[in-house]
């Protein structure tokens, strides 16, 4: 499926915003990315991504599927992160060892990460460290793994490369409550993404579809209509919070590995709580807020592990935003005509 690609330009406040207080020497600018051959159930609007996919864009398409790949598919800020590490620890047979001396980064991969900063024309000696290779271009860096490969990806499903539809890939998707799902996306935005923004501004790029990867329904719905074929599981944030053993088990039998004993699966769970993610300097992105520090990228002061709760967007967002959020909800659902099991709508709209 190729793509119609439009320029973003000013004019619109969210359009302003996003070029004002969320362009960089990292970022030029962005592009809305229309997937050709829609299945009719999208906004229309197109995928808000920076600039520098188009230059990826044909790479990832057209890129060589292996059997064994395994990827982890989200919109920011979902949970990916803890997804990955519980996939790359089940997949690799609890090698806990291994998943603490090297960097996640570096053992499952954010493809489309180039898409999002340009470090390729950026000094390199600002970004002297193990991880150059992928931040200089991580659609190469991922192509080139041993298998099997993990990858990671915020790419919505119908931007993923070709082959994965033909040769069945695992893909699990994790998705979160909006509200949260913003609230951390804000965080990130000013800690890592260069954002110079209010909160009140970004709450406005987030509900006119104008953050990367959104429109957030689109990107939800494009992998919730695969969520019944035998390569997709479907995951989401709140049921890990909720009840994690349960997720391992449906994540070990998707990929096909025994269950784990007791004693296996209390280790796992430990690894992969909060507090334990939180001080784990393999997962916890210490080196890159060091790095966006440095490079003056950071207006933050929170870490990457922030609160991982569900519904702490209540200590932020007031009763009327979040009430405009609520409408937002309420629009989309109906517009998208998901179908969709009561529960999960419930979920959606953080009921
Ligand atoms: S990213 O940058 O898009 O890959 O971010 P992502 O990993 O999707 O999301 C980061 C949020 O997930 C929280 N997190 C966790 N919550 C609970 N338990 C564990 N182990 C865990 N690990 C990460 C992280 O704190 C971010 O959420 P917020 O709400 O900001 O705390």
């Amino acid at each position: 499926m190729g793509t119609r690609i439009e320029d973003v330009s000013g004019g619109t406040k969210a359009n302003d915003i996003l070029l004002r207080d969320f362009t960089s020497k990292f970022r030029s600018g962005y592009k809305r990315v229309f997937p050709l051959g829609d299945s009719g159930k999208r906004s229309g609007k197109g995928y808000l991504l920076p600039d520098y996919f188009c230059d990826y864009e044909k790479q990832i398409r057209e890129m060589e599927i292996r059997p064994d790949d395994v990827w982890v598919a989200s919109y920011p800020k979902t949970g990916t992160t803890w997804t990955q590490e519980m996939v790359w620890c089940i997949g690799n047979d609890l090698d806990f060892e291994a998943a603490k001396s090297t960097i996640l980064p570096l053992r499952f991969p954010f493809i489309d990460f180039s898409c999002l900063f340009d470090f390729e024309t950026q000094p390199a000696e600002a970004l002297n460290s193990s991880f150059y290779d992928f931040l200089k271009n991580s659609v190469n860096f991922t192509i080139n793994m041993k298998s099997p490969r993990y990858i990671k990806t915020h790419l919505p499903y119908e931007l993923l490369p070709e082959q994965m539809k033909s040769k069945n890939t695992k893909i699990i998707y994790v998705a979160r409550n909006p509200k949260d799902t913003c609230v951390s996306y804000f965080h990130h935005a000013r800690l890592i993404e260069g954002y110079r923004g209010s909160f009140e501004d970004f709450i406005e790029l987030f509900l006119q579809d104008s953050v990367s990867y959104s429109p957030f329904w689109d990107h939800l719905v494009s992998y919730w209509e695969h969520r019944e074929e035998a390569n997709v599981l479907f995951l989401k944030y709140e049921e890990m919070k909720r009840d994690l053993p349960s997720v391992i088990r449906k994540v070990s039998k998707f990929l096909g590995k025994e269950q784990l004993n007791d004693k296996d699966m209390k280790t796992l769970c430990d690894h992969l709580s909060f507090d334990s993610m939180k001080t784990n300097s393999s997962v916890n992105y210490e080196f890159a807020v060091d790095k966006t520090q440095n490079l003056g990228l950071s207006q933050g002061e929170q870490r990457f592990m922030r609160k991982g709760k569900v519904n702490s967007w209540k200590e932020e967002i007031s009763p009327d935003v979040a009430e405009r959020f609520d409408a937002w909800i309420e629009n989309n659902l109906n517009g998208l005509n998901l179908h969709a099991e009561s529960s999960f709508i419930k979920w959606l709209a953080g009921k």
